[in-house]
């Protein structure tokens, strides 16, 4: 990957408090910012890493477990009581915000609530958190806002049970249609519709949930870097440029079941085997390709019967290639699928393909990006431009209106695990650049009438 851009114009139970701030970002002060309120926001986010926490300190939220809801619960008593009414509109995003002086479309500020299996506690939640934290502190300093300030907590960023993610920024995006929403099922048959109705939404209205530039001005999401580009440099603040595009396909190897004991090796039509022969051809093309920039994942199986004594009959993965330049997905696919079809033809099996998602690279907006970079050079704090290869919110919402974010390193670039971490003086400084940037767009954007 381009390390900075995609060549478009875009066991672990520690608390986050053992970490101190540093002195520099004890000085960070602008004319007008708050003070970051660190016992706060530190003692909230480590109240809702708990949600879903097991014993080994891994996060398990994924959209419509029991978990998940407790957070949406957690999150509407926590806005409360920061003073905020929270709305759930019809996909299940949680919006809530202050009203500005103006009926002008609102400044956004967000991520998401849910994790991946066995995840970690700041992807998504940090976004959140820290949206409505800087919500809360300008109001608290008095600042007369004259956009409607919202934060979000979008509704399934990541892979669930309804194979649909992003589903929440998707939907306001109009990118995902009603009639799929309608017709989403989870592995077990059951509607999508009831797991939205249950944290109090409503597919039937899924139109109403439309947003556009008249509904959000602009869109700034907070997130951890998930890689270690900013670590490996000692740069504390990532002003993101773009986000990569992610294909996903889930491919169905159909062989044979059979008795493991009493059929013969040249009788067999394993469906395992086969399988594991793709991957390896896999293996062997991306590494032949030698492009940083392309990422191949086969990251589920699902084996038929999965019994240790039967033959596997079916094997079921996902492929998941990633890209800012979705050519070279693309490319990639079309080179396999020969060496796929040529294995399952010798081993006398067959595949059936799906295509899950196909979800091409954004540029985030030039606006947002300058803005945070100019807020970052005002604090003296030091930020790199960095495409991102995770996939995020922010994609979708750029496609409706201006969307920007902002990354803070990842201790040894964990991410989607337990080990996820980031320092406290790091998130401090974003803290700070996001206050003056949505501050900076409360004026610079005039209710929307000098869009550039
Ligand atoms: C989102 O978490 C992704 O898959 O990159
Ligand atoms: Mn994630
Ligand atoms: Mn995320």
């Amino acid at each position: 990957m381009g390390e900075n851009s995609f060549g478009t114009s875009k066991t672990h139970q520690k608390s986050l408090d053992s970490v101190p701030a540093s002195k520099e970002a004890d000085g960070l002060k602008l004319e007008g910012i708050p003070a970051f309120n660190r016992e706060r926001f530190l003692q909230r986010f480590n109240e809702f890493s708990r949600i879903g926490q097991d014993q080994s300190g891994a996060i398990n939220r994924p959209f419509g477990s029991e978990a998940e809801k407790e957070a949406r619960g957690w999150i509407t008593a926590m806005a409360q009581e920061a003073g905020f009414t929270v709305t759930v509109d019809a996909i299940g995003n949680m919006w809530g915000g202050l009203a500005g002086q103006h009926e002008w479309p609102a400044i956004a500020i967000g991520s998401h609530h849910d994790s991946v299996p066995d995840g970690g506690r700041f992807d998504g939640p940090l976004g959140v958190l820290m949206g409505i934290e800087v919500l809360q502190s300008l109001r608290e300093a008095g600042y007369e806002n004259r956009h409607p300030f919202t934060f979000v907590s979008f509704t399934a960023e990541e892979p669930n049970p309804f194979e649909l993610s992003t589903m929440g920024s998707r939907t306001i995006s109009g990118r995902l249609s009603q009639e799929k929403l309608l017709a989403a099922k989870d592995w077990q048959g059951r509607p999508l519709a009831d797991a939205v109705a249950e944290v109090g939404g409503n597919l039937q209205q899924v139109p109403q949930a439309r947003k556009t530039a008249e509904d959000i001005a602009a869109f700034i999401e907070l997130h951890i870097e998930q890689g270690r580009r900013l670590e490996k440099r000692g740069i504390p603040i990532g002003v993101v440029s773009g986000i990569c595009g992610i294909y996903r396909e889930l491919i169905t190897v159909t062989g044979e079941a059979n008795h493991a004991g009493t059929t013969e090796f040249p009788d067999r039509r394993d469906a395992l085997l086969a399988t594991s022969e793709m991957l390896l051809a896999l293996e062997q093309k991306i590494g032949s390709l030698n492009n940083s920039s392309l990422a191949a994942t086969v990251g589920r199986l699902n084996v038929v019967p999965n019994a240790m004594n039967i033959i596997p009959g079916s094997c079921s993965w996902s492929l998941e290639l990633r890209s800012g330049d979705m050519d070279a997905v693309y490319a990639l696919r079309d080179d396999l699928l020969p060496s796929f079809e040529a294995i399952a033809s010798r081993r006398q099996v067959s595949i059936s393909r799906e295509v899950l998602l196909n979800q091409q690279p954004e540029p985030m907006h030039e606006q947002v990006i300058s803005t945070l970079q100019t807020m970052a050079d005002e604090l003296e704090i030091p930020y790199a431009p960095l495409a991102s290869m995770a996939g995020h919110d922010a994609t979708h919402v750029a496609s409706f209106t201006k969307a920007g974010m902002l990354f803070v390193p990842s201790i040894h670039g964990k991410s989607h695990c337990k080990e996820e971490e980031s320092r406290m003086e790091d998130i401090e400084r974003a803290f700070y650049v996001l206050a003056a940037a949505v501050r900076h767009l409360d004026t610079a954007l005039a209710g929307g009438r000098k869009l550039q």
